[in-house]
């Protein structure tokens, strides 16, 4: 199936009890058995739901992977994955990542004593020269939250299965729509369903998928022993955000290109970050595991001034100040303060996270009243 029609049909069978055409919510917290042990493969809603194991097949379809698990959130998903390791296991991970990411590593995992090695995952020579007998897991964001930095799946890969480590990337800001990352030899593809895959701003959810059947089995028993699984209302949400991926991304991708090259000719703006320039450094790779560059993009302004850039922030109408990217409505974000603001500050210069940085979710109104909206606050 081509990715269209799989939007629309993944985990979408008719409801052997009535035929619904939509996946039921089945609310319930338990199953009636008919002898001890004896059920229908339900037994209790931590470990299975018939709108949970939908979902579940859906991502695994869309993420072209065998199977697919659902979480309470993004960082929930990437909690399980962590919990796959062991204390003096280490985790090469991008020194430019989601704060959250980060703020879960050092702040949560580092005192059970796995070790986190930062680096600049743009050059795959890094990640090599990382490695070591005890690296156990590489992660990656591509493109990276907030500087849209590139990495190489595909090159990543080879060094994780010779390091005989897993690769798992985070696969939120592309989409399974731009980028497999499964296809490109990662072992695990994570994602806020959060943003993009729900799409509406109306979830909070992550998802995991992967192709190997044991590699399902620990991160399942991880999901059922933590307990970190999404409500049945919130998976119906996500069934239906998925559904319209394919038109949004394409509005979202359309209308990024528009807002990217009009802010690079604004005479106030010093630097854009999005990785459809053919001048971006991560272009040439983008270009290879990508479809498209997607609507997420950060800027700078040239007079990058505190108050000038809280101004600009705050004087945006369509684009909505705050937290949270990929649903339908376009969204403005100050990453120093707002989403990356668990990152120490000297951390955060050292890998170009400056104070001035700007970060726009572009969403699929009209561009020109987007570009409108955009030229009375930067002025
Ligand atoms: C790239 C990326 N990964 C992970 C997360 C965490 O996801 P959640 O907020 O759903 O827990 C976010 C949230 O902003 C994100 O942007």
């Amino acid at each position: 199936m081509k990715p269209a029609t799989k939007y629309i049909h993944a985990g979408a069978d008719p409801d052997p009890s009535t035929g619904a055409i939509m996946t039921p919510i089945f609310q319930t917290s338990t199953y009636v058995q008919e002898a001890p042990g004896k059920n229908k493969g339900f037994e209790y809603a931590r470990s299975q739901n018939p709108t949970r194991k939908a979902l579940e097949e859906a991502l695994a379809i869309i993420e072209n992977g065998k199977f697919g698990l659902a979480f309470s959130s993004g960082v929930a998903a990437t909690d399980a994955v962590v919990k796959l390791l062991e204390p003096g296991d280490e985790v090469i991970a991008a020194s430019d990542m989601y704060g959250g990411t980060y703020r879960l590593f050092t702040k949560i995992f580092e005192k059970f004593g796995i070790k986190f090695i930062y680096i600049d995952t743009t050059n795959t020579s890094n990640i090599k020269k990382a490695v070591s007998k005890k690296t156990k897991l590489i992660w990656l964001e591509t493109p990276t939250n907030p500087l849209m930095n590139i990495t190489d799946i595909a090159g990543a890969a080879t060094i994780a299965k010779e390091a005989g480590a897993w690769l798992c990337v985070d696969n939120t800001f592309a989409t399974p729509y731009l980028q497999n990352p499964l296809d490109l030899g990662a072992d695990i593809v994570m994602h806020s369903s959060t943003k993009y895959l729900g799409g509406h701003s109306d979830v909070i959810q992550g998802a995991l998928v992967m192709n190997d059947a044991a590699l399902r089995e620990k991160l399942y028993f991880i999901q059922k022993s933590c307990g970190a699984v999404p409500g049945p209302m919130d998976c119906f949400l996500m069934l239906r955000g998925i559904k319209t991926l394919h038109v949004r991304m394409r509005q979202h991708c359309e209308n990024g290109k528009i807002i990217a090259e009009w802010l690079r000719m604004h005479d106030k703006v010093a630097k854009v970050y999005w990785p459809g320039f053919p001048d971006h450094p991560g272009y040439p790779t983008a270009k290879k595991q990508m479809r498209d560059f997607g609507g997420m993009i950060s800027f700078e302004l040239k007079n990058d001034s505190r108050e000038e850039t809280m101004r600009v922030l705050s004087s945006t109408k369509l684009f909505a100040l705050a937290e949270s990217l990929g649903g339908v409505e376009s969204l403005i974000n100050h990453p120093a303060s707002m989403t990356h603001a668990s990152i120490p500050k000297e951390e955060r210069i050292k890998n170009g996270l400056k104070d001035s940085l700007i970060r726009l979710s572009v969403g699929i109104e009209d561009a020109e009243d987007l570009i409108n909206d955009l030229e009375k606050a930067i002025g």
